[in-house]
């Protein structure tokens, strides 16, 4: 790529005098290769000006001159903070109550009635939604449960609840929603299982019932670290979290999502992610669902860029 003074060729970022902050392709390459190592995801460099714009307030804020200074800040140990706030400032958290609504109904209508009744036999059921964000996601399935279930806190259920960021799960702990945030949640439930707080920002906002809290369990987790839990799950949703992996870390994760599995347990993913034919533990069970098959035996995959550091638990 060839770079001329005030501008950088095909991505059009100021460089030089022009720019605020110098950002190099080298710096953008650097930083890429960070935020893959800690999070999984990867950036094409036609995110370079995504980046800096999400970037440059946190150069502002850490008192530094240019990209490169700040590669190198965040690779020390007194770096280690400002490495997390670059990983929140270049992820996504966008999420909302019964979100794929055809997810939920099929939930309602295909997966959860046998497993309530083997629940009330003492059997033990384990829901898992892998990259919870703010908790709009396990609280619309602990919506789901409780209104087929009213006795769910009786029984042997239990909704964990992952992110690798620890500020967006503390949102999800406070269970607290504006009016526009449940505005996909029907009357029912809104009257039923959301007390008013008062008004924030000119805006109402509600907190979700305790009772619904009190099935989900919110726990930090990388998914491209070590999973401390054991599973298994009759249920795992993978919603829009892994869709900025490249292809063999997907595959890693699918294939280590079908070892936590009972036979028979069903996987959602996000609406434009899909697992390939050839991946032979699950079988396609709606859209964007996938029921793990009985007789598969997926053995534990090796993920070269598993690391520890992770404390859910199922
Ligand atoms: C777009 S949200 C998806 C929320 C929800 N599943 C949904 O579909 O509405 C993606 C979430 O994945 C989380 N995430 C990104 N990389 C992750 C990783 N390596 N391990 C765990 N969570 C991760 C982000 O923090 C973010 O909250």
């Amino acid at each position: 790529m060839i770079e001329r003074p005030g501008v950088l060729e095909k991505t059009g970022i100021p460089d030089g005098e022009d720019a605020e902050f110098p950002f190099s392709i080298a710096d953008f390459h650097d930083l890429a290769q960070i935020l893959r190592n800690d999070t999984g995801i990867s950036l094409e460099q036609s995110k370079m000006p995504m980046v800096y714009a999400r970037l440059a307030k946190r150069l502002r804020i850490a008192g530094l001159r240019d990209f490169r200074k700040y590669r190198k800040f965040i690779a020390t140990s007194e770096g280690a903070d400002e490495r997390r706030h670059m990983a929140r400032a270049l992820t996504t958290n966008t999420t909302s109550f019964f979100r794929e609504a055809h997810h939920f109904r099929h939930l309602r209508q295909n997966v959860l009635p046998p497993l309530i009744a083997a629940a009330r036999d003492g059997a033990r059921m384990r829901i898992w939604s892998a990259g919870c964000s703010s908790g709009e996601e396990p609280y619309s399935i602990a919506l789901t449960l409780l209104s087929m279930a009213p006795d769910a806190a009786q029984l042997d259920i239990k909704i964990l609840a992952t992110d690798i960021d620890t500020d967006i799960l503390q949102k999800a702990r406070n269970g607290i929603y504006s009016n526009s945030a449940l505005a996909p949640v029907n009357e029912e439930f809104r009257q039923a299982r959301f007390l008013p707080v008062g008004f924030v920002d000119g805006e109402e906002h509600w907190r979700i019932d305790p009772q619904v809290q009190g099935l989900v369990a919110f726990k930090t987790a990388n998914l491209i670290a070590a999973w401390p839990m054991k599973g298994p799950f009759q249920v795992i949703f993978c919603r829009n979290t892994v869709i900025y992996f490249d292809d063999q870390m997907r595959r890693l994760i699918w294939t280590k999502m079908a070892t936590l599995l009972s036979p028979g347990a069903h996987l959602y993913i996000g609406h434009s992610e899909r697992i390939p034919a050839e991946n032979e533990a699950f079988s396609p069970a709606g859209v964007t669902v996938y029921c793990h098959q009985a007789e598969s035996s997926a053995a534990e995959p090796e993920m070269s860029e598993v690391r520890g550091g992770a404390d859910a638990g199922s």
